[in-house]
């Protein structure tokens, strides 16, 4: 497996409560190395240009609105087979679904306030990192 890079969002319900280190420390734990990031506050054109892709989905409105209600913190992880590793650190959507241990298992409210995203191939990967991130922020 080669050295990739992916996208994470540690999301507003993780941020509120004070669980950036946390997350952080999951993601470390599991071999994931952070080579950018940035807290932001989300405006509503960057939430729903970021998630344009779910813009028919029942839940849009509510995901958007969710995502600029507080600060995020966007980052790039870097390492070995990032994008699955990602994922499965992070664990399933629905935490009701996740295995334990996972990030979401223990952090995440709800399938809506699930506490981190992660894009769900390298392809998206490259298309998330540079929604958010200029090259010269990201330093391995
Ligand atoms: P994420 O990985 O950021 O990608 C899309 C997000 O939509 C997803 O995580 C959830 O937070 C959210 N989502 C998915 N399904 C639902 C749902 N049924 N209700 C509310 N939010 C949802």
């Amino acid at each position: 497996m080669a050295i990739q890079r992916t996208f994470s969002i540690i999301k507003p319900d993780a941020t509120k409560r004070n669980l950036t280190g946390a997350v952080v420390a999951k993601l470390e734990e599991a071999g994931l190395r952070v080579v950018a990031s940035k807290r932001i506050h989300m405006t509503k054109d960057q939430a729903e240009g970021f998630y344009a892709v779910h813009k028919e989905r029942p839940f849009f409105g509510e995901l958007v609105e969710f995502m600029i209600s507080e600060p995020v913190v966007v980052q790039v992880l870097e390492g070995e087979d990032a994008v699955a590793k990602n994922r499965e650190v992070m664990g399933a959507t629905n935490p009701e679904e996740a295995d334990a241990g996972t990030i979401r298992k223990e952090y995440a409210l709800s399938i809506g306030e699930n506490s981190v995203h992660g894009s769900d191939s390298l392809e998206n990967a490259e298309i998330e990192i540079n929604f958010f991130f200029k090259p010269e922020e990201i330093v391995g």
